[in-house]
């Protein structure tokens, strides 16, 4: 059974990635939040380990890495979904509120890639899946922080896809719209149905929109698809 690594389980998107994947997979998850991952561990049998990490904090995230290493834990497939917003217009943007975003949307990722991959490199099989935004592509207003974040995770993607390609390693992004979780629940009625208006197919996705795409992107079925973003958005932006 492949092993797999996925952050963001005990959110909306990551329960149904945990749901989908259900059998076919060995899953450990890293979460920041104890009793919220151990609430998860008791839900869904295949996940067979988890990590305790605030992404947003690199010091934390470098002892992860360690503990990874010294236990010996080995992963064929990575998939990066946690994700944050912290929303201001850009002009009262403090450096805080930036750097916040950054550092659990692109850095933790970069972090992660950098050390999980070496792993698939030497079996010469490996598939990375990066939960970006329609925001990259689109921007939006109160969002720099966040839309920065996601673009960079599709740019590095492509980058790292190049480099991996030869040794069978894919790395794809799923660019969610506006998807029912609590990163949306936020959102006023008003912004909901301003924000529904604009989609054609009329509804908002649901979170096993997101994960089946990720089920067939981490399975033998992708093999020839890398460097590439699914936008999975009801038509809100054709990209
Ligand atoms: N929902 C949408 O419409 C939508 C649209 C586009 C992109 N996305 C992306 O989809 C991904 C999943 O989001 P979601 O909609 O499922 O949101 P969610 O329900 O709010 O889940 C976010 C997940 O990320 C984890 N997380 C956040 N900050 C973290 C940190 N510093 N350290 C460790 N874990 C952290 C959360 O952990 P806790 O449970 O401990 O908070 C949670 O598991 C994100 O990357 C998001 O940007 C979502």
């Amino acid at each position: 059974m492949k092993k797999l690594l996925l952050t963001g389980a005990t959110g909306g998107i990551g329960k149904a990635i945990c749901q989908v994947l259900e059998d076919d997979y060995d899953i450990t998850v890293i979460g920041r939040n104890k009793a919220k991952v151990e609430t998860l561990c008791s839900e869904f049998k295949n996940i067979s380990n988890f990590f305790l990490c605030d992404l947003g904090d690199q010091k934390q995230l470098n002892l992860l890495l360690e503990e990874i290493s010294a236990k010996g834990a080995k992963f064929d497939i990575l998939i990066n979904n946690a994700g944050v917003t912290n929303d201001s217009l850009f002009l009262r943007m403090d450096k805080e509120k930036w750097d916040s975003v950054i550092q659990t949307n692109l850095n933790a990722n970069f972090s992660l890639t950098n050390a999980i991959s070496k792993t698939m490199i030497k079996n010469r099989w490996g598939r990375i899946v990066n939960i970006t935004s329609i925001i990259a592509h689109t921007g939006n207003v109160g969002q720099a922080n966040y839309s920065a974040s996601k673009a960079g995770l599709v740019a590095m993607s492509k980058s790292v896809a190049q480099e991996l390609a030869r040794r069978n390693i894919t790395v794809n992004c799923i660019s969610p719209g506006f998807i029912e979780t609590d990163m949306t629940s936020v959102l006023s009625d008003d912004q909901q149905k301003a924000i529904l208006s604009k989609i054609p197919m009329g509804k908002i996705g649901t979170p096993l929109d997101v994960a089946n795409c990720v089920k067939f992107l981490v399975s033998e079925q992708s093999n020839y698809i890398t460097g590439q973003t699914i936008h999975i958005n009801g038509g809100l932006a054709m990209l």
